[in-house]
């Protein structure tokens, strides 16, 4: 943490006031979410896009995140991203040609395939769900859009997270023989017969920090903490979160914390920079622990450095009316279907 940025940062929201809204993702270095005031979890953040009235956003996130809130903001509202190189490697496992190619092989098949997008993903794979009739979904909500997914089609194609959906799946209780992980190394025409009778065809994308965690960590911490408890997120592989004692979006897991009685222990398989805000929030009433650290360096793109540079090029912006390259800018021919896609989430989870 720097004084310097810190003092530039606060000078520039003063100079803006209620012209300005930060917003932040939860996995954001204590460095950057101190400055914000908006933080949450994707769903949260989504949500509450509606209510922010300034004209201007800084998002301190990931690309996507940026982008949904940009689609999400009203007319004439700019979001403005930090470091906007910051990609979600998951996001950037699926792109829209392989979905149009795969889809159109599902749909070849005479069924009709919906398509649930979790909200890690491109704008361009978003407004292909949307055009398709599908819908967006965050760890937050993964159950209930995959439930509504199930009865919209004869099948549901999950992607990218291929944890998330298999994860959801088995919080449903969908058999495993009624899922098919797709290999998108095979040419769509090599289709096995076992992917045309699946409900859900699962997408091989995953999170590379969440699949830091495993079983033995778990059994580990145990031994070593009895009584401990666990709690992961459910972009974590399945065996993690069968053996953990809770599961779910990074806001479900702040308030598990926070719910846990004094003197508890409680190990958690999530980002580190949340464990550690955790670990420091709770100290000496729960004793909070890592599964093991895992960083997000592309959350970690965004530091307070160029928050500070963001918000002068955005003082900039506002005296001369210069366009900032930190502004997060939606291609026209995305902007409705990708738009429906989130708004179909927030219909069925209202
Ligand atoms: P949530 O905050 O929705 O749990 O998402 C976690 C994540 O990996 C965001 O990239
Ligand atoms: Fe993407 Fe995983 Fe980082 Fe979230 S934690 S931004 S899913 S790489």
């Amino acid at each position: 943490m720097s004084e310097e940025f810190f003092e530039t940062i606060e000078e520039g929201r003063r100079y803006f006031g209620s012209r300005l809204t930060v917003m932040g993702h939860h996995y954001q270095e204590e460095a950057v979410i101190r400055h914000t005031d908006l933080r949450g979890d994707s769903l949260e953040l989504a949500r509450r896009t509606a209510t922010v009235e300034s004209p201007y956003i800084i998002f301190c996130g990931v690309y996507f995140m940026a982008e949904s809130t940009a689609l999400l903001a009203r007319p004439g509202q700019e979001v403005h991203l930090p470091e906007p190189s910051a990609e979600c490697s998951m996001a950037l496992m699926s792109s829209p040609e392989r979905l149009e190619q795969v889809l159109e092989d599902l749909n070849g098949l005479g069924r009709r395939v919906i398509p649930l997008v979790y909200i890690n993903s491109t704008l361009a794979v978003k407004a292909l769900v949307g055009s398709h009739h599908g819908a967006t979904c965050t760890s937050a909500n993964a159950e209930k859009m995959l439930t509504w997914a199930l009865k919209e089609g004869d099948a549901v194609l999950f992607l990218p997270d291929k944890n998330l959906g298999a994860n959801t799946a088995n919080r449903l209780g969908l058999p495993e023989e009624d899922r098919f992980l797709l290999n998108l190394k095979n040419k769509p025409e090599s289709l096995p017969a076992a992917a045309a009778r699946a409900r859900l065809l699962l997408w091989p994308g995953f999170c590379s920090i969440h699949t830091r965690f495993h079983l033995r960590q778990i059994e580990r911490v145990r031994a070593e903490h009895p009584g401990i408890k666990v709690v992961a997120h459910p972009e974590c592989p399945p065996v993690v979160l069968k053996a953990a004692d809770a599961v779910g979006s990074t806001s479900f897991i702040i308030r598990y914390v926070e719910e846990l009685p004094a003197g508890a222990s409680v190990a958690i398989g999530t980002e580190i920079n949340l464990v550690e805000r955790l670990a420091a929030q709770h100290r000496g009433r729960v004793k909070v622990l890592p599964l093991v650290e895992s960083a997000c360096t592309h959350m970690a793109q965004t530091t307070e450095e160029r928050l500070a540079a963001s918000l002068k090029a955005l003082i900039h912006r506002d005296q001369n009316g210069e366009p900032s390259s930190f502004e997060v800018r939606i291609a026209d021919a995305w902007r409705e279907p990708a738009k429906a896609a989130l708004e179909r989430m927030f219909e069925v989870c209202r």
